[in-house]
């Protein structure tokens, strides 16, 4: 508009008194310059509460991409030793640890899952050895071990057998423990299982050895990625008889209230962005550091868009992570640990 135009309209805006009155608050004088802004930010976002998930496999050398999850891969532990040591020079201090099984070894027992001398210990050691200072979690759950794909044992009814279970993800948590897990993250949703757990560390002289329980885990469909990795999907049924209804939240705070009675260390939610209103309640409800996980779908999600060039992956991603610790997160798990970090060093 130019200048005769405007001084054509009527100067409502400076007489209504509405109008006068709102002005002498202006927000925007808090978001002039950078400076202000930095001063006034709420919220941030530090590469020391991210916990970075990897994906390794058997054998030397191998590095697979994973199609679905661009920019991820499945390592074998002398390539994850420098994956991991590159993500701890950024500042990511965390890594939680997922096995990838070939078809051969898995059964109905999960029996791999607590072989002495699998995979996961191998790493661990291997991990502590080379990066003794790094917090390495352990995923603890069934299913990338089991040829049906469920987290749990399954009985003769065809039901996955919460108490039959039990015994086994302790069994896998205490083995862990042994070759130098810092923290066991349960996945299964099995009850009890995080007394269980405890109850057997403590037994085995690992009182230091810590618990992140998936307190309120959805049975949600932003896993799919997370299955193509790990060839994981149930190949029966769906998991809704043990992950949450995508509906509830106050049961979250039923699952919370128990994982806390029975000693967990630290609460997961998972996914994030569709369940920060569940961040928001559990943080409300313990005192304990709340967690989430942004997960396998959500990460594609944005990679996918990123491709085609309709959004910007590096500043989505950290909108995205922002956005979840506003909602109280203290730490989050997520695909883009690696990315962000760089990203932030860039700028
Ligand atoms: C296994 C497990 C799953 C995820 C983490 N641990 C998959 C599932 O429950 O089917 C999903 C993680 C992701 O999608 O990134 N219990």
């Amino acid at each position: 508009m130019n200048n005769s135009l405007i001084a054509s309209i009527p100067d409502l805006h400076f007489s209504h008194p509405a109008v006068k009155t709102a002005l002498t608050r202006r927000p925007r004088r808090n978001r002039r310059t950078a400076a202000l802004r930095g001063l006034v930010q709420e919220t941030h976002l530090h590469p020391s509460q991210l916990i970075a998930p990897v994906f390794i496999l058997e054998g030397d050398n191998r590095r697979q991409e994973i199609k679905s999850m661009p920019g991820i891969s499945r390592y074998s532990v002398d390539l994850l030793i420098e994956e991991a040591t590159a993500l701890y020079e950024l500042g990511i201090r965390a890594i939680d640890l997922f096995c990838y099984t070939p078809n051969e070894k898995k059964d109905a027992q999960a029996s791999e899952a607590i072989r002495p001398g699998n995979l996961l210990q191998t790493a661990l050691r291997r991990l502590r050895q080379e990066l003794p200072d790094m917090c390495l979690m352990v995923d603890v759950a069934l299913d990338p071990f089991t040829d049906h794909g469920h987290d749990g044992i399954v009985n003769e009814q065809g039901e996955i057998d919460n108490d039959l279970t039990l015994p086994v993800l302790a069994q896998m948590s205490l083995l862990a423990a042994e070759a130098g897990a810092d923290i066991v993250a349960p996945s299964d949703m099995m009850d009890g299982r995080v007394a269980y757990i405890r109850q057997i560390l403590d037994q085995g002289g690992h009182q230091h050895v810590g618990i992140l329980s998936y307190t309120a885990k959805y049975a949600s469909a932003f896993y799919g990625p997370f299955r193509d990795a790990l060839h994981s999907a149930p190949k029966f049924g769906d998991k809704k008889t043990y992950q949450m209804n995508p509906a509830n939240s106050r049961e979250a705070l039923l699952e919370c209230q128990l994982d806390e009675q029975e000693g967990a260390d630290l609460i997961l939610v998972k996914p994030a962005l569709p369940y920060l209103d569940v961040i928001v309640k559990i943080k409300e409800q313990t005192a304990l550091p709340v967690g989430a996980y942004h997960v396998s779908g959500e990460y594609a999600m944005v990679m996918a868009a990123a491709q085609n060039g309709w959004l910007d992956a590096d500043r989505v991603f950290e909108e995205s992570l922002l956005s979840i610790k506003r909602a109280g997160a203290d730490f989050i798990l997520t695909y883009a640990a690696r990315r962000v970090a760089e990203y932030q060093r860039k700028r």
